[in-house]
C-alpha cells in the first residue's frame, strides 16, 4: 500500500507541473506580437497538454488500485497549480519575467524535466506500454530544450553558455526548495489534523448538549432577556 501511495504522489506532482507548463505556453502563446513565436509556443503548450494527459491516466489508473480513502488525497483541482508553488499567484511567467529570463528558464526546466523522467521510467519500466509513452515524452522535452538554447544564443550571443549554466543552478536550487516547502506543509497537515478534528468533536459534542429551544424567541418579550445571555 505504501508503494502505490509514493507512485501516486510521482504521478500527481508530475501531472501539475506539465499542466503549469502546458498554461504558462499558452499565456506566452497569448502575449507575444511574433506570429512565428505564437506557433512555437502554442506547439509547446499542446506537447505539455499532452504529457499531462499522459501523467494524468497514469495516475488514474493507479488510483483505481488504491483505497478510496487514499485515492481521494490525490484528487485534481486546478487550484492546487497555484497552493503547490507550480504556477505563482503573482502571474505568469511570462508576465513577470524578462523575455531573456523567461527563455533561460524554458531551457533549464526542460532539462530538468528530462532528467527526473529517468526515474519515473525506471519506476514503470522501460518495455511498458508506459515506458513508451514516457520515453517518448522525454524526447519531446529534450525538443523544446533544444529550441529554447537556440533561440537564446541566437538573441542573446552576448551572454551565452555561462548564463545558462547559473540560471541552471538557481533552478535546480529552487526545485529543491518547492519540494522541501510541499514536504513541510505535508508534515505540518499531518501534526494538525488530529488538532482540528478533536476540535471539531469538541464543538459536536458542545452544540449536542446544547438546548435550542432557548433559540426560540417567538411570543418572548426580548426585553426580558438577560444582558449577559449569549443566546
Ligand atoms: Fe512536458
Ligand atoms: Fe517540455
Amino acid at each position: 500500500m505504501k508503494e502505490i501511495k509514493s507512485e501516486l504522489s510521482v504521478f500527481y506532482e508530475t501531472a501539475h507541473a506539465e499542466l503549469a507548463s502546458a498554461l504558462e505556453m499558452l499565456a506566452a502563446c497569448k502575449g507575444t506580437d511574433s506570429p512565428k513565436q505564437a506557433l512555437g509556443y502554442f506547439m509547446h503548450s499542446k506537447d505539455e497538454y499532452y504529457h499531462a494527459r499522459s501523467f494524468f491516466k497514469m495516475l488514474s489508473v493507479r488510483g483505481k488500485r488504491a483505497s478510496t480513502k487514499t485515492a481521494r488525497n490525490f484528487r485534481f483541482t486546478a487550484p492546487s497549480l497555484i497552493t503547490k508553488g507550480y504556477i505563482s499567484n503573482k502571474g505568469f511567467l511570462i508576465d513577470t519575467m524578462k523575455l531573456k529570463d523567461f527563455i533561460a528558464f524554458v531551457y533549464t526546466n526542460e532539462l530538468l524535466a528530462k532528467s527526473s523522467f529517468e526515474n519515473i521510467l525506471a519506476l514503470v519500466g522501460r518495455t511498458s506500454e508506459e515506458g513508451d509513452k514516457i520515453s517518448s515524452i522525454m524526447t519531446d522535452e529534450l525538443r523544446h530544450h533544444r529550441m529554447a538554447k537556440k533561440y537564446f544564443l541566437n538573441h542573446y550571443p552576448a551572454l551565452q553558455p555561462l548564463h545558462l549554466m547559473i540560471y541552471r543552478m538557481k533552478e535546480t536550487i529552487n526545485n529543491k526548495g518547492r519540494k522541501i516547502y510541499d514536504a513541510n506543509l505535508k508534515f505540518v497537515d499531518r501534526l494538525l489534523t488530529p488538532l482540528y478534528k478533536a476540535l471539531a468533536y469538541l464543538a459536536g459534542t458542545i452544540a449536542k448538549k446544547l438546548n435550542l429551544n432557548e433559540f426560540k424567541r417567538k411570543n418572548k418579550n426580548l426585553m426580558d432577556i438577560s444582558p449577559n445571555s449569549i443566546l
